[in-house]
């Protein structure tokens, strides 16, 4: 058998990783300012995750979410209290994706006879049934996922959004506080709080997916505690567990639970838990959250005082960072592999994105700039 060929990829076997740095089969180094897509968040191989998963592999790795599991129940209490949620109520499941498609259940489940779900221009939510519905790209919607149930409205223009909401039968808005794959695009908070307000007064659920954005990226908790809104739902995946498998819906207390209405088999289960404490005992330890806000500032600083006509513009928070080129983004972004030996991500055809471990530090922001600087 062979792979089915759905990814276009570098020519790179990587092999081994330490902290922001990882090494291909042939020994050389690499810097990690893409973090394996945003999921790097304690940074590669840390010794306190690797123990603290070795030692719940070596109890048990799994069992079945028929039975206790106390390892979910530390996990719901210390995120609660870390992300400023703890009236809140987990779900976990295995992916982003996952988390959204059970995020706009629960919706539907609240507001039964509203059939129609608002989306931003540009959003990405994933590829499964709705997650791919409600993202804003013709490409990847196989037309049994086109059920005609959501409405694309434009990022940080409310007056369509309010129109759409006062029209009724919205069981849900979804919006990243800042868009992934559409370009490091920022909701403003005067924005972000119209919309909320619309979502309350019209009875539609707000959810915020901080699948990418969230979980200390943004250098607050949630990319929303920016904007001061509060959500129904949030969903998170990607740093959960630093790349083991893992989702989250936090649910409002304003949902009643109902026995069987969500589940998963893999969802939860106990070296899923491990890994997400031990990125939580990790973020505690060494202050990663304000880490990235420091950090961050410091290298969207820095990049916005390069003087090259190719920048055109610098977006973002924290560690998720997005540098608009004149440029395709394939110009700078190869050589930064293959001759800088540097990773980094990329939005659409011209946006260079950062998503490094949340343990940057200054001195390999610096590393950064200087390979960035000789590829211009
Ligand atoms: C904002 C956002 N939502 C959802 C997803 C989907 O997550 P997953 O690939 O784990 O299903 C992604 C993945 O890139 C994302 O960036």
């Amino acid at each position: 058998m062979k792979l089915f060929d759905v990814y276009p990829l570098f020519d790179v076997n990587i092999v081994k990783g330490q902290g922001c740095k990882v090494w291909d089969d042939k020994g050389q180094e690499y810097l990690d300012l893409y973090g394996g897509h945003a999921v790097i968040s304690i940074g590669h191989s840390h010794p306190h995750y690797i123990k603290k998963v070795t030692e719940q592999l070596n109890k048990i790795g799994f069992y079945s979410n028929s039975v206790i599991n106390k390892l979910q129940v530390e996990l719901a209490e210390r995120l609660g209290r870390i992300s400023g949620y703890e009236d809140y109520q987990l779900f976990l499941i295995n992916s982003g994706a996952e988390a959204n498609e059970n995020a706009m259940k629960l919706a539907s489940f609240k507001n039964p006879t509203a059939g129609r779900i608002l989306a931003c221009e540009k959003a990405f939510h994933g590829r499964t049934s709705l997650a791919v519905e409600v993202t804003h790209n013709r490409k990847i919607v196989a037309p049994i996922n086109d059920n005609h149930h959501v409405r694309f409205l434009p990022l940080n223009d409310i007056e369509p959004w309010v129109r759409e909401l006062s029209r009724g039968g919205v069981a849900a808005v979804i919006l990243e506080p800042i868009q992934g794959v559409g370009g490091i695009q920022m909701a403003t908070p005067e924005f972000a709080q119209k919309l909320a307000y619309a979502c309350k007064r019209y009875g539609a659920v707000l959810i915020c997916d901080e699948i990418q954005c969230g979980y200390g990226r943004s250098g607050k908790f949630f990319a929303h505690q920016w904007l001061g809104i509060k959500p129904d739902i949030i969903t998170v995946a990607k740093g959960i567990a630093n790349g083991f498998p893992m989702g989250g819906v936090l649910i409002s207390p304003e949902f009643e639970p109902v026995y069987g209405q969500l589940g998963t088999t893999f969802g939860g289960n106990h070296l899923a838990c491990a890994a997400a404490l031990a990125v939580l005992d990790i973020f505690e330890e060494e202050g990663l959250v304000e880490n990235a806000h420091e950090v961050g500032d410091y290298l969207i600083e820095k990049i916005k005082q390069i003087d090259n006509p190719k920048i055109k513009e610098v977006r973002g928070r924290g560690l998720m960072i997005g540098i608009d080129l004149e440029v395709a983004h394939k110009e700078v972004r190869q050589p930064l592999i293959y001759q800088e030996h540097c990773f980094t991500g990329c939005a659409g055809t011209n946006v260079l994105r950062l998503l490094p471990p949340l343990c940057l530090t200054k001195a390999e922001a610096d590393e950064f700039i200087e390979k960035f600087k000789k590829v211009l």
